[in-house]
Parts: structure tokens; sequence; C-alpha cells
């Protein structure tokens, strides 16, 4: 049996010895309440799942501008806002119409982004100075931003086939050269409560003409090209 001062030793030694505060990463999980099969994430063990990939793209780019589209409580655009809050700079539009599970087209939306606690869970993480919710459809904010470029984009609001290639044809326009396209659930092909989903369509034709890295092990799947 080991005794209390051995096991608090070897948790202290094992916390030290990894590369990344698991502390800071389950806080993070849990605050912005990561979907484990959607990104084949686990909060207990501080595993971001495709936060991984997401983490280690933005802090090796070092993008000024990111756009996230799309998310239930906040976790890829958290992910997103702490990389560019660590890079020390780089700054991530996030826009979700904050649909609810009662709107038709709202793709598992929670409504979560009309509500206050939802409107400054960023600021609350200290990650308020690094991102900003557009409230609002992707086709209403492109339309009043027509100017805006960015060096990463991810696509993850209208999951319809209509809906994520009307997304592609107005941000693909927008990525800057050597820029990152990512769109997840590129796996998911049964039809669900929510709707028919369409970006694996999509995503086969893409694939092929970008020369796509396709990240998949379990379900949902995520899809990176490069312009
Ligand atoms: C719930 S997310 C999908 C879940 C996500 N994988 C996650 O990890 O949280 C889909 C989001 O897209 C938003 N959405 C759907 N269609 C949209 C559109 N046309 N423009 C902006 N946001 C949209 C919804 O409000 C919803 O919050």
């Amino acid at each position: 049996m080991l005794g209390i001062k051995t096991k608090l030793k070897k948790l202290f030694r094992n916390k030290n010895q990894s590369l990344v505060n698991k502390d800071k990463i389950i806080d993070l999980m849990i605050t912005f309440k990561a979907d484990e099969f959607g990104h084949e994430c686990n909060t207990e063990k501080a595993d971001l799942g495709y936060g991984w990939i997401h983490y280690g793209l933005l802090r090796q780019q070092k993008p000024k501008r990111v756009l996230c589209v799309g998310s239930r409580h906040g976790y890829i655009p958290a992910v997103f806002a702490q990389a560019c809050k660590d890079n020390g700079f780089g700054t991530v539009d996030f826009v979700d119409a904050g649909f609810d599970l009662d709107d038709k087209g709202g793709w598992t939306g929670v409504g979560y982004w009309r509500t206050k606690k939802g409107r400054n869970c960023f600021n609350n993480f200290n990650l308020g100075n690094y991102i900003t919710l557009f409230l609002t459809t992707t086709k209403k904010f492109s339309q009043r931003y027509p100017n805006q470029v960015y060096d990463y984009i991810y696509i993850d609001g209208d999951h319809s086939l209509k809906g994520v290639t009307s997304d592609f044809k107005l941000f693909w326009p927008k990525l800057n050269r050597n820029g990152y396209l990512v769109f997840h659930d590129i796996c998911v092909k049964e039809d669900k409560p929510e709707g028919v989903y369409g970006v694996w369509k999509l995503w086969k034709k893409l694939e092929k003409e970008f020369k796509g890295i396709k990240i998949n092990y379990l379900g949902s799947g995520l899809g990176i090209i490069q312009k």
C-alpha cells in the first residue's frame, strides 16, 4: 500500500511530466461542455480529441483571423480562442444563429447563445479579448462583413448538403492563401431527427479536388483542406 505522501508525489510528478496543463484542459472542457462523442474527446482524461488538431494547427499556423461557424456550448470556439491567447495574438469571429432545439434547421443547437450565460461565457473564462460572438446566420454575417478575410475557417453550422455547400461558397473566397478550411461531421451519413446530413457528400467532392485530409476514428469525422 502506498502512503498518502507517496501517492501525492506520484500524482504531482505525473502532472508535471505532461506537456500540457491537464487541470486547465479539464476546466475548459467542463465549462464549454465538450461533446465527447462529437469531437472524440474525453474530459476526465484531459483529452481534447479533435481539439488537439485545431489547437495544434492554430499554434503552428499562428493565424490573425479565425472564423468559427456553429457550436452548442462553445467548446471548439473556446479552443480556438485559447490557441490565439497562447499565441499572443489572433482573434476568432464566432458565428452562430442561436437556434434552439425547437427551431427548424437548428442542427441540435440549444439556444445557448441567446442567453446571458452564453453571451458571457468566453469573458468568464478570460478569453473575451480573443473571441467575438455574432448571433446571426452565416448568410447575414457574410453580407454584413463582405471584406473580412480569414486564415482558418471551421464549419459546423447547417449540416444539410444545401446549407454546408452554401457556407463553403460564402467562405472559401474569404480564406487567405495557405489557410485551412475545416469541416465537422464529414462522416455522418444517417438521417437523424435534426435532419438529413449532407456534409459527407460535399466532402467527397472537395477531398479529391483539394487532396483533403480526413480524420476519423469513431464517427463524426473532421475534414481539412488547404487553399
Ligand atoms: C449545435 S452545432 C453542432 C454541434 C457542434 N458539433 C458542437 O460541438 O457543439 C450547430 C449550430 O449551428 C448553428 N447554425 C445552424 N445553422 C446556422 C446558420 N445558417 N448560420 C449560423 N449558425 C447556424 C445552430 O444555432 C447550432 O448552434
